[in-house]
């Protein structure tokens, strides 16, 4: 590091982080990095080759005692970091559920880091906290959501960026619990917190049930209601009317439910609008995750999957999932953020300023685990004034038809079957079992298939269980993804399909 202003005190440069040169100069090359990275992403297997371990391998024990030049830091990024890096940009990612991106969100992103402002109340950074509350508005529009989950709407909605559903779910849990106990006679303590029960369908986010955990509810009184086929995995409001009446007679207090729009396992939806008419008649908080799929319902094909919106009380999304936003972006809606605040406000004297006491303005702090908050809707506003509705939309579309079409593929081809319908860009499909391949083989054969795709370094994704079998996910949404990188991954997954099944066929048993 070569900054080199001298001290008043005499001869010994001072050290200066954030000299402006230095700071052109080391973005100037981590930006050259990040643009040959995309351009070169594509080439590169998409899964790595290490084992655990290998990066202590690699560098050095410990920090070293004297400043070296940053271009020694950027070598062993590249020569050691790089190597252990599950490509999650490339076009051939069809694992998970995407972690999409854009120019734009990396500027913001950048941006923010440089200004580092630690907005937990508004005082502490208007920019940022107005930027905040105007991102969270304009995404609600795009959602079309009613106004009732928006600040700047006549009620007391609103919304906070997370930086997870996880969070989303936990801070909703929170409130729904208190609102519980103050409902029931509890007040503040915890002694009715053994009588309160949750819901959600089998098929929700196992975060569900860690959120839970952390706020304290019994792991006894988690109701998961099993979903199957006829509903295509969805939360059938039937059933969660039987169990909620069922314990209520039994004295339980039926406190949230936690639907899901867009399953992590198979996309399944569970049906907003009759949730909530479920869940109303026992003052039940709703909260719908809607992390991945949410992002979808800025297309007004797919708006429908949130209709009963209004009548919900919290809604998150992740446009960090599919958005073109990157890490981390969790938009949190609630209806009535004084409900966050019942449970989450804060209020020490050295925060104490004039404009919270006059209650014209958002403190983030109050809904969110944590106090100090980065500037997180910089980059999910650059995104939608940069790209605006018409490109998000297409972006989406775009994905979706891609997805179509593996599902044609699949389709036409009597080796393979779709598992579940396809509401989104994901595919769940399998190997079917036929002549060679028995169906008390045909779980391994389609994990085999899987280990096959991804050792190819061509493509990656990953697997789930439905109704008790081995399903192969595919999903598109890497924002490199184009419709030749779908066409050569069902070449490849044709190719190695037929090479299992001639050696089966061969007596060379790969099952
Ligand atoms: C539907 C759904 N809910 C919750 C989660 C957990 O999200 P997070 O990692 O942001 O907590 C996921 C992750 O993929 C998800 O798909």
């Amino acid at each position: 590091m070569s900054s080199s202003n001298p001290t008043a005190l005499g001869e010994e440069p001072a050290f200066q982080p954030l000299n402006a040169e230095e700071v052109r100069s080391c973005l100037l090359k981590a930006v050259d990095f990040i643009s040959n990275y995309y351009s070169s992403v594509e080439s590169m297997a998409v899964l790595h080759d290490v084992k655990p371990g290998y990066l202590r391998d690699q560098l050095m024990a410990s920090p070293p005692m004297l400043p070296s030049p940053f271009d020694d830091t950027m070598n062993e990024l590249k020569n050691s970091v790089v190597p252990g890096i599950t490509h999650w940009a490339s076009p051939n990612f069809f694992a998970f559920f995407p972690s999409t991106n854009s120019a734009a969100a990396i500027a913001g992103d950048l941006i923010a880091s440089a200004l580092n402002t630690v907005g937990f109340s508004w005082q502490a950074a208007p920019a940022a906290t107005e930027m905040e509350v105007l991102a969270l508005d304009w995404l609600a529009q795009l959602l079309c959501l009613p106004t009732s989950f928006m600040s700047s709407g006549s009620g007391s909605g609103g919304g906070v960026i997370l930086g997870t559903t996880s969070e989303a779910i936990l801070v909703t849990l929170v409130a729904a619990r208190d609102a519980a106990l103050r409902r029931t006679g509890s007040g503040g303590g915890v002694t009715g917190v053994p009588r309160l029960a949750v819901y959600a369908s089998d098929q929700t986010h196992p975060t569900f049930f860690k959120a839970c955990r952390i706020a304290g509810f019994d792991p006894g009184n988690i109701r998961f209601i099993p979903t199957g086929p006829e509903t295509d995995y969805g939360l059938d409001p039937t059933k969660l009317r039987e169990a909620m009446q069922a314990d209520v007679h039994a004295g339980f207090v039926p406190t949230y439910v936690c639907a899901t729009v867009g399953s992590t396992s198979s996309n399944a939806v569970d049906p907003v609008g009759a949730i909530a008419d479920v869940a109303i008649m026992f003052s039940a908080w709703v909260h719908v995750d809607a992390a991945y799929a949410g992002s979808a319902c800025i297309c007004p094909e797919f708006r429908h999957h949130l209709d009963g919106v209004e009548r919900i009380d919290s809604i998150s999304i992740s446009p960090h999932k599919w958005l073109l936003t990157c890490l981390d972006c969790s938009c949190l809606y609630v209806r009535h953020t004084h409900r966050l605040r019942d449970s989450l406000e804060t209020n020490p004297e050295y925060l104490k300023n004039e404009a919270s006491e006059s209650g014209s303005v958002t403190d983030f702090k109050d809904m969110q685990v944590g106090i100090g908050r980065r500037f997180r809707g910089l980059k999910l506003w650059m995104v939608m004034r940069t790209y605006g509705t018409a490109k998000l939309q297409e972006h989406i579309q775009r994905h979706v038809a891609m997805a179509k079409m593996f599902e044609d593929f699949v389709r036409a081809d009597d080796r393979f079957e779709l598992v579940v319908p396809r509401n989104f860009a994901l595919v769940c499909f399998r190997m079917k079992a036929s002549g060679v391949i028995k169906d008390e083989h045909a779980d391994k054969a389609n994990r085999l298939l899987m280990e096959n795709l991804n050792k190819s370094g061509r493509m990656y994704l990953t697997h789930t269980i439905v109704g008790g079998r081995f399903v192969l996910r595919f999903v598109v949404g890497s924002s490199l993804q184009e419709e030749r990188h779908v066409r050569s991954a069902w070449e490849l997954i044709k190719n190695i399909t037929r090479e299992m099944l001639h050696q089966q066929q061969h007596n060379i048993a790969i099952v």
